[in-house]
């Protein structure tokens, strides 16, 4: 075999997401797409706001001269000022255009921060429940992972935290509004955060950065405001992507926004602007950059979304099944009726509805469902999600 032995380890490990990818795409082809409900993935449905065709109108039938040269790594200095301005408006920090690397979405964010900061053998710690990939980014730049089970309400357990803190720890990734669970960290949860950082820094003369992956920080409901994790430690590195807020996946487009005040501020900018080239990006998308640009204030609609949460969420807790009410991002997180979340996502599975254990995040004993998808299958996943509570005789909720 001539793969890496890593990779080959990696592959064979998997991601659940991806296995129930592959698992549907079968049953779609066996029952045609209409009657196979996937709730699987998180590839929102929504297209992208009227505003970003505009703009893409506009600037092909414009066509400016060098649209699509090689530029500066860090990206087009007019949208690094536009996603400055729109970030210190939201924060209330005051980033300048330096303080922003533009990048292949939020994926290419994280990779480049961790390639910046560690050194083979450094520590990262991520919370359960977590977004898989960040263990295998961890790996590409030689770090190791350290989990942090959840407390209550699948919020970091803060005991468990400040004891998982040595001085190997270079990073703590946290990721708020949360992929799988939908929560969204608290101010005080935030501060408490800050606190055991900096007790720890000051502990082990280490500095320690707070990477914040906010890929769903703008699809959050009930009109709650975003509390940033900027103001309870300075060396926070923000990483996020209009993947989800502009319905952009594919297109690739991000930022990484360095808190100004994060000593050491300049060395840090200029890593990470050297390593966005030498991981082979080289920059963030020519043409994508241009657009978004203009666009750091529009966002899909949230109301299509928080209509689907609610719909999804009265549904579930009517037939009994144990949940919390999503805050932000399109996911939903309930305890699975048994105890072997894959023998019920494989149940599930048999009628049709496909879901993702929950311990591919890190949490057996639960599934994750992702509702970025269109009514229809929603409403034609409840069935088979209704005939698995009565079959485990969950307590219905009138
Ligand atoms: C928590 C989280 N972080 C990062 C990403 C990567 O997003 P992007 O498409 O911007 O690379 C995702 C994608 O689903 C995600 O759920």
């Amino acid at each position: 075999m001539s793969l890496s032995e890593v990779v080959q380890r990696s592959m064979a490990s998997g991601s659940w997401v991806r296995r129930m990818f592959d698992e549907g795409a079968a049953l779609k082809k066996r029952y045609g797409d209409e009657n196979v409900f996937d709730l699987s993935l998180g590839n929102p449905i929504i297209e992208p706001p009227a505003e970003f065709q505009a703009e893409l109108v506009k600037v092909a039938s414009e066509n400016p001269p060098g649209i699509h040269r090689y530029m500066a790594n860090a990206g087009y200095a007019e949208t690094r000022a536009a996603v400055a301005r729109q970030l210190a408006l939201d924060t209330g920090v005051s980033f300048a255009p330096d303080d922003i690397v533009m990048t292949c979405g939020a994926a290419g964010a994280l990779n480049v921060v961790l390639k910046t900061l560690l050194n083979p053998g450094d520590e990262v710690i991520i919370f359960a429940p977590y977004f898989v990939e960040y263990i295998h980014y961890i790996k590409n730049h030689q770090g190791s992972h350290k989990i942090v089970p959840a407390g209550e309400n699948f919020l970091p357990d803060l005991a468990a935290f400040k004891s998982a803190i040595n001085p190997k720890t270079k990073a703590v990734i946290i990721n708020s509004p949360n992929n799988p669970s939908g929560v969204v960290y608290s101010q005080q949860l935030l501060q408490d955060i800050g606190e055991i950082l900096r007790q720890k820094e000051a502990e082990y003369g280490t500095n320690i950065y707070l990477i914040s992956d906010e890929a769903y920080r703008k699809i959050i409901y009930d009109g709650l405001e975003f509390p940033s994790p900027l103001h309870h430690h300075p060396r926070t590195i923000v990483v996020t992507s209009h993947s989800k807020d502009l319905a952009l996946p594919g297109e690739r487009i991000g930022y990484i926004a360095a808190h100004p005040d994060g000593n050491p501020h300049q060395e840090l900018m200029d890593g990470l602007i050297f390593c966005n080239r030498i991981l082979g990006f080289v920059n963030a998308p020519a043409l994508m950059q241009r657009l978004v640009q203009h666009l750091q204030a529009t966002t899909v609609s949230i109301e299509w979304y928080q209509r689907k949460r609610d719909f999804l969420y009265r549904n579930l807790s009517s037939m009994g099944y144990n949940l919390i009410k999503p805050q932000g991002a399109f996911y939903m997180f309930p305890r699975t009726p048994i105890e072997d979340d894959i023998a019920f996502v494989k149940e599930l599975q048999a009628l049709r509805v496909l879901t993702v254990p929950g311990r591919g995040f890190g949490m057996p004993g639960y599934c994750r469902i992702s509702y970025c998808v269109d009514d229809r299958t929603i409403e034609g996943a409840l069935t088979g999600l209704s005939a698995m509570a009565e079959k485990y005789r969950l307590e219905p909720n009138p």
